[in-house]
């Protein structure tokens, strides 16, 4: 349906203010207004189909509006549609909190609700430090934490203080807490000289130095498990993340796994912590939690530091925190839908073969002369473009080669969002084999149009 009466776009340009956009450029081009979705699609006011390349910023699980989750929010609304559990609790909080101790390692039995990925990773951050220092003299040093170059965690200010990627986060360095960085693999360009396959994570010695010298001051390690995401889908060796964990242990430090983009499926496992079956002492989750419909988070800890903060009323060991929208009842009743969905679609295990789909076609597109890397973790996908493959030399950032291939995808009916000079696929978990081909074959053209014509 067109939506003839208004000028939604001019409207827009009047009105907005959108995140992570530059708003000059933003004004000065056409853009799309979405009015309505189906399935893998989404539709603009001029009636036109896109196919959701990304999941709409790596959210969407089983395609837009899956009939099981509009019923699941709209029974909801109508018997309850906000309580606070703050002094109450309702049905599917608990419900979703029993699933999703089910679905995580044993030792995770407690969740404590939040709103998105930013929020869910600062209460990790917040309850770690207080677990410390309910733990007592021994260990009242420990007020730092470790986290990754090239990590991201949120745009919340606890979150920017662990962050890596440099252009969101060097502004914003006086406002911040100061935390130690430990190298995360970046194996295309390794600045060891080693190669993934023979290097025997040489470069976990790195977070091994940082946990040995300083570990007295260490409360957690935080880390995006098996791919970090919006550093530009950069893969870690298979045994880092164990190798992590195995660290955590040994120095008595934290281990608190971001799954805000890996989980739900992404990475062809419910949680990336299954390929190396690691088991952390905070869970972050939020994305796809919903199915991608609703704004919610968990962050899941063990008995051991849930009964840390037991004690009488005036001894004030309460975890004084808590959002106002805090496990909210409609975002509860999608989260338990979506979880539904996944058993009764069997959503994994159909998954594998578009994995194996996709793993193949990917190899094809090396045959493009400015495609450096392609770098996936089960459907989390980077094709990294360089200006030359042989120099691994980024194409000049004047040139916006990523936004360009994402234009000429747009033109071709395919919605995508780079990361700089990456390409990212990051389609729906229910995408048919078909609708793959097609997102694979319009963004192969796309680069081609982009960097060689
Ligand atoms: C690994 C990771 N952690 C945290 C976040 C922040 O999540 P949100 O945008 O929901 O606050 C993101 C967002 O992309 C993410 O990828």
């Amino acid at each position: 349906m067109k939506h003839p009466g208004k000028n939604y776009e001019a409207l827009d340009k009047k009105t907005l203010w959108h995140p992570f956009t530059q708003m000059k450029d933003w004004m000065a081009s056409p853009q799309l207004v979405i009015q309505r979705a189906k399935g893998l699609y989404l539709f603009d006011t001029q009636g036109r189909r896109y196919l959701d390349g990304v999941s709409s910023l790596w959210a969407n699980v089983h395609g837009h509006s899956h009939p099981a989750l509009v019923d699941a929010i709209q029974s909801q609304i109508r018997e309850l549609d906000h309580s606070t559990l703050l002094g109450l609790s309702h049905i599917r909080a608990i419900e979703l909190a029993e699933q999703l101790i089910r679905l995580t390692p044993s030792k995770l039995t407690r969740v404590f609700y939040s709103d998105d990925g930013s929020t869910a990773v600062e209460v990790a951050l917040k309850m770690s430090f207080h677990y410390w220092r309910h733990r007592g003299k021994t260990f009242s040093q420990k007020k730092r934490f470790v986290s990754f170059t090239n990590s991201y965690h949120g745009d919340t200010l606890g979150s920017v203080s662990l962050g890596g990627v440099d252009l969101f986060h060097r502004i914003y360095q006086p406002l911040l807490f100061r935390s130690y960085k430990a190298f995360y693999p970046a194996c295309y360009r390794c600045p060891f000289g080693k190669q993934p396959t023979t290097c025997n994570i040489y470069c976990s010695r790195e977070i091994e130095s940082v946990l040995r010298q300083h570990h007295r001051q260490i409360c957690a390690v935080i880390v995006e498990p098996g791919i970090q995401g919006a550093a530009g889908m950069l893969t870690a060796p298979s045994g880092f993340l164990k190798r992590v964990e195995a660290l955590c242990r040994q120095y008595q430090v934290h281990l608190i796994l971001d799954e805000v983009a890996t989980g739900f499926g992404r990475t062809g496992k419910m949680f990336a912590l299954e390929h190396e079956g690691v088991s952390p002492d905070f869970l972050a989750l939020a994305k796809g939690l919903t199915g991608g419909t609703l704004p919610l988070a968990a962050t899941l800890t063990t008995e051991e530091i849930f009964r840390m903060f037991h004690g009488e009323y005036s001894e004030f060991k309460t975890f004084f925190h808590g959002h106002t929208y805090t496990g909210n009842p409609l975002a509860c009743a999608a989260a338990l839908a979506n979880l539904r969905i996944f058993r009764q679609e069997r959503t994994l295990k159909r998954l594998q073969n578009k994995i194996r789909y996709l793993k193949e076609r990917l190899k094809q597109f090396g045959a493009l002369s400015h495609v450096g890397d392609v770098r996936h973790a089960g459907f989390m996908v980077g094709i990294e473009l360089v200006e030359d493959r042989d120099l691994k030399k980024p194409f000049p950032v004047r040139n916006r080669i990523g936004h360009r291939v994402v234009l000429e995808a747009r033109r071709r009916g395919i919605i995508l969002r780079p990361l700089g000079d990456v390409i990212v696929l990051m389609p729906p978990l229910s995408i048919t084999l078909r609708q793959l081909k097609t997102l694979l074959d319009v963004t192969f053209e796309s680069i081609r149009v982009a960097t060689e014509d």
